[in-house]
């Protein structure tokens, strides 16, 4: 085949030796338009994965590359006056100028022609000469770019500002250097990718690199400005650009995230950051440019396909792995991006957030890295939790935690779960049975499902109420043995149905309307929860009194009960959902309009609730941070409002789910999916809060309470099928001081023995 690639950079000249490799009579000829040796960057960093990629598919370059990578361990994190090291982080990493030598070398080797000095433009009429263009031609791709229909290109340009610098300070551990300035925070990324040459990235907010007058500097000016920044790193060496071509303010830029729906048109295939990007923090770009370029170079010489399967599986195989990445990416760039939110916590934990921003790193990953500085969190954590009377080393998930006067002894809680099974509102043995499980299973917090305040407020006839003698009764049995058999606490969770109300159990069809029997049911406006369902009678003033009331009589009736806590139900598109959620909330007169408007009700519910409560025991909120409806519904921005105006009305805890507000909600589902949002409530709102969703292994619930985006995890649907679940993560985890039922001591004893003994082989079979 006659090929051209488009851009002399990673992905461009190692396609080329790749295609070369696989059938020397390739013709293929490689553009670039700076001069040799002429290059943006300094260093780049890699994995061993990586490393053992190339050297499989060229162990002739990888050779080379090989015996010049600087390899570090340690992590150094420069926060508020504080170094923090951790290590066993094993970085390889080497001169983006060298690796573009050894490449070109090895290109040249192997027949491939280059030409230097050659700007292409992807109008030329000569690329019709060749079979394939690769247009590897880089974040700002020309070829892709004339075509933006066709590739399908996505662009979204990041908030921050970054400069790519260079410095002859030779750092021993990769180093983030944070720096609190009259203008904001600024910090700096560096790694020594060379015997004498440091990698040096400067970052900061657009408003702060405003505030610093950067954007009216001269390059030498913005440059001089870093070193005076960064002295105390810097030694007296000089930081250095390599982007001589860019004039003043144009060497600091905004990353841009790049995604394309289709990598290939007509004879024009994309390749590397002219395909898809991810942000430096995670150091992956390189990596991915490379592996592309295996990946084509394999399928375009597989015997029997044709170049349309082989561009078909090219970019199917390689989009997967480019999500994964790009997922990672988000979060780490995310993490930066709103750096302030973080700034409040102490060093330790500060550097904790920062080593677990992208989610690929966890708790357990950090013990396997660097055992002890793991545990010196954990004392830490136990520490705060206990206000200086512990200093265990053991996992988060088992510190205890205040909420007034009411103490859980671990961060575990079992989140509401309706069951669909009561009678007339009222539980049974079923109940009995479910919650008492749960309870003896481990969890520091048991909470029920949504009870209803009144008939017409249940979702379906199953659910469970508190509005009569017989609720009191029935739920009192449960609480004394929640009581007297284990030592968790029981929260209370109330709530009414609003638009999804009258409807089937939950397994019989979720939110569609009973066959016969409905009730009608009232809500914010007359908007119907979906086609199918019925219809809302907007309520009146009167109808607000008589529900707060009822909300209310519940409440005491719980104190009856002997409930631990209470939890108002405001999410998930129920009735105060259904007050907070513009979609729903269609009022004009003062309930309805401005987020403050559509919050009065619900608040007005939640202080009576509080006032009824008694001061010592605490109360929680659940809310949906998001309606994942984009800027027309709750953003996260909001949620963050809705859980401070709680917390003004006394709620001491808030209960950060998401969506189900309305039926055409675009969620995004994943590990831990709604966490960010309680992270966001946690940090700018400086409120406790509890997060949930997909959060099912001991490792997620560690990794979340260490990194300080919630204060207690709550599981659901792990604990349907597993009551037991706290019990087995201590077993796994090997803590020992957790609340066994002391009927089921031996049991747990040969579970904690068996699951040492399957772990020590693992960690055998790994060595
Ligand atoms: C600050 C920063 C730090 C980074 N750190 C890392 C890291 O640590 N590890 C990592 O793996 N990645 C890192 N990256 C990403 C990495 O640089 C890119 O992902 C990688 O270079 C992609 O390779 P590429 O060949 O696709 O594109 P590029 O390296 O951008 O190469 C494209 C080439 O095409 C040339 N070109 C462009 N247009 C034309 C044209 N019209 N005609 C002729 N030639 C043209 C350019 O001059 C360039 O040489 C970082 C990126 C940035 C911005
Ligand atoms: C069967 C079932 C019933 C649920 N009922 C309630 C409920 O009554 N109240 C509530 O706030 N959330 C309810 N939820 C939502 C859960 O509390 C939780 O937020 C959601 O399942 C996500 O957590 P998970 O990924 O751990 O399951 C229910 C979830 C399930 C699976």
């Amino acid at each position: 085949m006659k090929i051209a690639c488009i851009g002399g950079g990673p992905a461009g000249l190692y396609f080329a030796i790749s295609m070369k490799l696989r059938d020397p009579s390739h013709e293929i000829e490689v553009f670039e338009r700076n001069a040799p040796g002429v290059t943006f960057g300094w260093g780049v960093v890699f994995s061993d994965l990586t490393v053992d990629n190339i050297t499989r598919n060229d162990p002739a370059s990888a050779k080379t590359i090989n015996e010049e990578l600087a390899h570090w361990d340690d992590i150094d994190v420069h926060f508020r006056g504080e170094t923090i090291t951790s290590g066993g982080h094993g970085f390889i990493g080497i001169g983006r100028k060298r690796l573009l030598e050894i490449l070109q070398d090895r290109a040249r080797a192997l027949g491939v022609v280059l030409h230097f000095n050659a700007e292409c433009d992807p109008t030329d009429s000569k690329w019709r000469d060749y079979d394939l263009v690769i247009a590897s031609d880089g974040s700002n791709s020309r070829f892709r770019d004339a075509q933006p229909e066709a590739f399908g290109v996505d662009v979204d340009v990041r908030a921050n500002k970054f400069v790519w610098l260079g410095t002859s300070k030779v750092f021993d551990a990769f180093t983030f250097a944070f720096e609190e300035t009259e203008h904001g925070w600024i910090w700096a990324h560096a790694y020594r990718f060379a015997p004498d040459c440091s990698t040096f990235i400067v970052e900061c907010s657009e408003e702060t690199w405003r505030s610093f007058g950067f954007d009216r500097m001269s390059q030498d000016e913005s440059i001089a400005s870093c070193e005076r920044l960064f002295a105390r790193y810097l030694d007296g060496h000089s930081l250095q650009s390599n982007a001589t071509h860019l004039v003043g303010s144009a060497a600091w830029l905004n990353f841009k995230r790049i995604k394309c729906e289709r990598w290939s048109s007509g004879n024009v295939i994309l390749l590397g950051d002219a395909a898809h990007t991810a942000h430096f923090s995670i150091g992956s770009g390189t990596k991915l440019a490379l592996e592309d370029a295996i990946k084509l170079a394999d399928l375009l010489n597989r015997k029997g396909l044709s170049l349309e399967a082989a561009l078909d599986e090219y970019q199917a195989e390689r989009s997967l792995e480019v999500l994964k990445l790009q997922n990672s990416a988000r979060n780490s760039t995310e993490w930066f991006e709103t750096l302030e939110r973080y700034t409040h916590f102490e060093p330790l934990q500060f550097a904790y957030s920062l080593l677990t921003r992208s989610q690929r790193i966890s708790h357990e990953n950090l013990r396997l890295r660097d055992r002890e500085w793991l545990e010196t969190v954990e004392r830490w954590f136990w520490k705060r939790a206990t206000e200086g009377k512990s200093n265990k080393t053991a996992p988060p998930m088992f510190a205890p935690f205040k909420l007034r006067e009411m103490e859980v002894m671990n961060r575990v809680t079992v989140s509401p779960m309706a069951m669909y099974s009561a009678v007339d509102g009222v539980p049974n043995d079923f109940h009995f049975v479910h919650y008492g499980e749960r309870a003896i299973g481990g969890a520091g917090l048991v909470f029920t499902e949504m009870t209803c305040v009144s008939p017409e407020g249940r979702i379906s006839p199953g659910c469970t109420g508190m509005w009569n003698g017989d609720h009191i009764a029935a739920w009192k049995r449960i609480v004394d043995f929640v009581h007297t058999q284990s030592k968790a606490k029981i929260c209370l969770q109330l709530g009414h149905s609003g638009a999804k109300g009258s409807t089937k159990l939950g397994w019989e069809g979720n939110d569609v309307p009973l066959d016969d029997g409905n009730w009608p049911v009232m809500a914010a406006s007359d908007v119907p929860w979906s086609p199918v369902n019925q219809v809302p009678r907007p309520m009146t003033r009167a109808d607000m009194d008589t529900v707060r009331d009822q909300f209310v009589a519940a409440v005491r009736m719980g104190l009856e009960a002997g409930f631990d806590m209470v939890e108002l139900h405001a999410a998930h598109g129920y009735l105060l959902a259904g007050f907070i959620s513009p979609l729903q909330n269609k009022r004009t007169d003062e309930y309805g309009g401005s987020l403050e408007n559509r919050l009065r009700f619900p608040l007005e519910v939640f202080a009576a609730m509080r006032a009824a409560w008694p001061k010592e025991r605490p109360m929680s909120v659940r809310i949906s941070a998001t309606d994942w409806a984009g800027e027309s519904g709750i953003t996260p921005d909001e949620a963050v409002l809705i859980g401070e105006a709680f917390a003004q009305e006394g709620a001491d805890l808030i209960d950060v789910s998401a969506g189900q507000t309305w039926a055409g909600q675009q969620p995004v589902y994943g590990r831990m999916f709604q966490t960010p949002f309680s992270d966001r409530i946690r940090n700018e709102g400086k409120l406790a809060t509890m997060a949930v969703g997909n959060i099912y292994e001991p490792d997620h619930a560690n990794s979340i309470l260490a990194a300080g985006r919630a204060d207690l995890v709550a599981l659901a649907r792990p604990h349907l099928v597993d009551p037991f679940w706290t019990l087995r993560a201590a077993a796994a985890l090997d803590y020992r001081e957790v609340a066994v039922p002391p009927q089921y001591l031996n049991g747990m004893a040969q579970l904690a023995r068996n699951m040492k003994r399957e772990a020590e082989a693992a960690a055998a079979l790994r060595v």
